[in-house]
């Protein structure tokens, strides 16, 4: 039996102290977790937790996470949505092996190029604009799965420009992390691989391919949460964790009326002034970043956020009840950012498809009909260069660049829509739509990717190598 609806309370996932300046420990292990109230799920953790703890960092100040891999496979970092050198970025095949595994194991995409460690340590320079990006599990061929049992956590990059503008925060800035998971009768996590040890093949089964969804709905790894909140304005810090759930977000009160969606951030930080919306359509990565003023909603009334894509129990997001009034000093300028870049003068414009397509073994997905290969270089640009990519999709496809921030210049030949604005690092792909973007490949030098973020897609070959020169 689920759970009912809002009475979980929303936990806040807790902030990684360093064990030294700007030096952080995680141990990557199994750990039994407490999702569904009562229950045990067996998960695969940062630090003994799902989400894992959260790195909070400041812009340009350079920060080093060590990973200690006690799981039962090889294990990637990435962080999604950072300015990473290439080494530290997190390439699907720079795997984390656990004790017992050497480079020789069969199950190795490439014996060579992988490289022999228990413990890795990503170096994250972080400059950047501060911004809510996450850290995630990126091993080839098995980054859904290991999603799916909890290797995800988020990591907030601030900066005093961002902190002086007195947007809500401290208790009032909440960050909401969503997914979906379905549960088998004894409360284990349910997902449909062909060989669940993860050890040897990869895929999911065949009706599958399109992606996995759950029926519970967790947010903060809570099933739908309730959160107590005073009437005033809220940051709220969202990001779709979810494989290959897409949600369109509204803020409803009690009596019915919709509660606007201020938003003032997108995947890579502050947009250049507020935009106002009714609802938020977020796919896989994306996130948002919205202040909602709960000061006209009575004391004891509850916002619930829905989903307006779902269907009865996945309709339902989480609450927020009212507990008291209370004064609020918080603003919303009219001028949140000024740093935005804007880029013309495109050297270069390439297209690329996102399809259905057939891999070596079966059914998968392609870009440009070709599946997933580290063997290959599929596309290489000049550090510093300007370029309009076009990309074109046959069903839904959230699609991400590692490394540079892009502007979506048009959707489906026409404007961008409102919620593309500022700058992203995924944009969501619409069934038969092609989306402009455009972007400078600043920072660093070597091998970066670009793949689908519907999780299930992008294990399944959608995903290409980006080779910055
Ligand atoms: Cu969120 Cu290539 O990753
Ligand atoms: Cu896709």
């Amino acid at each position: 039996p689920l759970p009912p609806p809002f009475r979980v309370p929303l936990p806040l996932p807790r902030v990684l102290p360093p064990v030294a300046p700007g030096r952080y420990e995680i141990t990557q292990r199994v750990a039994e977790i407490e999702i569904l109230p009562g229950i045990r799920t067996p998960m695969w953790t940062y630090g003994g937790t799902f989400p894992g703890p959260t790195i909070e960092s400041r812009r340009g100040r350079p920060i080093t996470v060590t990973h200690r891999n006690e799981l039962p496979v090889p294990t990637v970092v990435h962080l999604h949505g950072g300015r990473t050198p290439a080494d530290s970025d997190g390439y699907p095949t720079d795997l984390v092996l656990p004790a017992g595994w050497t480079a020789g194991h069969h199950a190795m995409p490439d014996p060579r190029a992988v490289r022999t460690h228990l413990t890795r340590s990503y170096t994250f320079p972080l400059d950047q604009r501060p911004a809510l990006l996450w850290y995630h599990d990126h091993r080839m061929d098995f980054t859904a799965p290991a999603l799916w049992r909890g290797l995800a956590g988020l990591h907030i990059v601030r900066d005093d420009a961002e902190e002086a503008l007195g947007l809500p925060s401290g208790a009032r800035e909440l960050p909401l992390l969503i997914t979906d998971r379905a549960f088998a009768a004894d409360g284990s996590l349910d997902y449909p691989s062909v060989d669940g040890t993860l050890r040897e093949r990869p895929g999911v089964r065949e009706s599958f391919l399109g992606g996995v969804l759950g029926d519970v709905l967790l947010v903060n790894g809570a099933p739908w949460p309730v959160h107590e909140v005073d009437a005033a304005r809220y940051r709220l810090r969202i990001l779709n964790a979810s494989n290959a759930r897409h949600y369109e977000l509204e803020a409803v009160a009690d009596d019915g009326r919709r509660l606007p969606l201020v938003q003032i951030g997108a995947d890579q930080g502050l947009l250049a002034a507020p935009v106002t919306q009714a609802t938020l359509p977020i796919g896989p990565a994306e996130r948002y970043d919205v202040v909602v003023d709960f000061a006209d909603v009575p004391v004891g009334g509850r916002v619930r956020l829905l989903n307006r894509l779902g269907s009865r129990r996945t309709a339902e997001v989480m609450a927020f009840r009212v507990a008291r009034r209370a004064r609020d000093d918080s603003r919303v300028p009219a001028v949140l950012s000024t740093d935005l870049p804007t880029w013309d003068r495109p050297v270069r414009v390439r297209d690329f498809s996102f399809r259905a397509g057939q891999l070596d073994h079966g059914r998968g997905w392609v870009i440009d009909g070709r599946p997933f290969d580290p063997a290959r270089t599929d596309v290489t640009v000049a550090l510093g260069d300007v370029e309009v990519w076009r990309l074109v999709a046959d069903v839904h496809h959230p699609v991400h660049l590692h490394l540079a921030g892009f502007r979506v210049l048009s959707r489906g030949g026409r404007p961008p829509l409102p919620h593309d604005a500022g700058l992203k690092d995924t944009v969501s792909l619409r069934p038969g739509e092609a989306a402009e973007i455009i972007t400078r490949f600043d920072g660093y030098r070597g091998r970066y990717l670009f793949h689908c973020h519907n999780a299930e897609h992008e294990d399944r070959g959608m995903m290409a190598n980006l080779e910055i020169t």
